[in-house]
């Protein structure tokens, strides 16, 4: 498998005047072609540290990274010609329209008048914006905005896509328009990272994740992979019959109203569902959710932080 981009024990300080910050702290991470990677993590937790020196504005302090087989650092330019990004909280030239912003950002990397156009046409009715093409940026809502920036780098022939966090702000239905056109981009072979706080979007959408937490890779690889990897990847629901003593040691246990909810491992849920058949209660299980996922893996971490005692994984 080709991979697009590799990280080796890649680290950032963020140095000041009387204070330093490791905002990455020797990632390794590598991401094969065609993949949408989902890029997740709190507040702070250093992934648009991460998209930034991958899309060559940041250098990093220590590692490496490729992007395309160039290094971000000594072969910039190379990297940036083949890469599109959408930076955090970023905003489109506001005396430009919709259709002009597309079509301009197109004519720059190299495309003809014509192709720009039409180019420019499919991409904002693909993503639902036709009707806002001759409307001056500073006429449109954030939402919409943060939109026709999703326009121009999927309209780019870009082989890797950088969008940190480009539904922030975004209603569900255009939400999910762009996730159509994330798709489509991965249908045609591209690569993407992805980062979001929406995790029923990065379940959605992508074929690998990576969690950062305080700069450090905390886990990687496919959602299957993830959920191998802790302790509780199964949800039961109970809907009443069984007894504290008997879900004791079983797992997390939560009552939610008059419904059990345990976060269990595989053969306990077996267990549990043998129990309900043979005496005919009502029970319902499925694998856990990414969210599920998520807070098992970074609550364990934040609250071992201080303690040296069993790291957060299973393994
Ligand atoms: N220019 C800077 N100078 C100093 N510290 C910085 C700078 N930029 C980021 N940091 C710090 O580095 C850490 C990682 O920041 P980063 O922006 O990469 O996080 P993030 O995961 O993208 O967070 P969010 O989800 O809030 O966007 C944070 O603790 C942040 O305060
Ligand atoms: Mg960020």
């Amino acid at each position: 498998m080709t991979e697009m981009l590799v990280a080796r024990g890649l680290g950032r300080i963020y140095r000041w005047r009387g204070g330093q910050h490791e905002a990455l702290v020797n990632v390794d991470l590598s991401v094969p072609k065609g993949v949408v990677l989902g890029l997740l993590g709190r507040n702070g937790a250093g992934k648009t540290t991460f998209v930034r020196i991958a899309a060559t504005s940041l250098m990093p302090t220590s590692g490496s990274m490729e992007v395309l087989g160039h290094d971000v650092v000594h072969a910039a330019a190379e990297v940036r010609a083949r890469i599109a990004v959408i930076p955090q909280e970023s905003r489109p030239f506001y005396w430009m329209t919709a259709g002009e912003l597309v079509e301009y950002y197109l004519r720059m990397r190299g495309e003809t008048v014509s192709q720009a156009r039409n180019q420019a046409r499919d991409t904002l009715a693909e993503l639902e914006l036709s009707r806002w093409k001759d409307v001056q940026a500073n006429r449109l809502s954030g939402g919409l905005r943060r939109r026709v920036m999703v326009a121009m780098v999927m309209a780019s022939d870009a082989e890797v896509l950088f969008l940190d966090e480009p539904t922030t702000g975004l209603d569900p239905l255009a939400r999910r328009s762009v996730w159509n056109a994330i798709r489509r981009a991965a249908s045609e072979r591209r690569t993407i990272v992805l980062t979001t706080h929406y995790l029923d979007e990065a379940e959605a959408l992508s074929d690998r994740l990576a969690i950062l937490e305080g700069g450090r890779l905390l886990a990687s690889g496919t959602p299957a992979d993830i959920a191998s990897r802790v302790r509780h990847p199964y949800r039961v629901t109970l809907e009443g019959g069984f007894s504290e003593k008997e879900l004791e040691g079983l797992g997390q246990v939560t009552h939610v109203g008059a419904k059990t909810l345990l976060f269990t491992g595989e053969e306990q849920a077996r267990e549990l569902a043998r129990t309900a058949l043979e005496k005919g209660r009502r029970i319902s299980m499925g694998p856990v959710s990414l969210e599920d996922l998520f807070v098992q893996i970074v609550g364990k971490e934040i609250s071992h932080e201080d303690e040296e005692t069993e790291g957060p994984l299973a393994s």
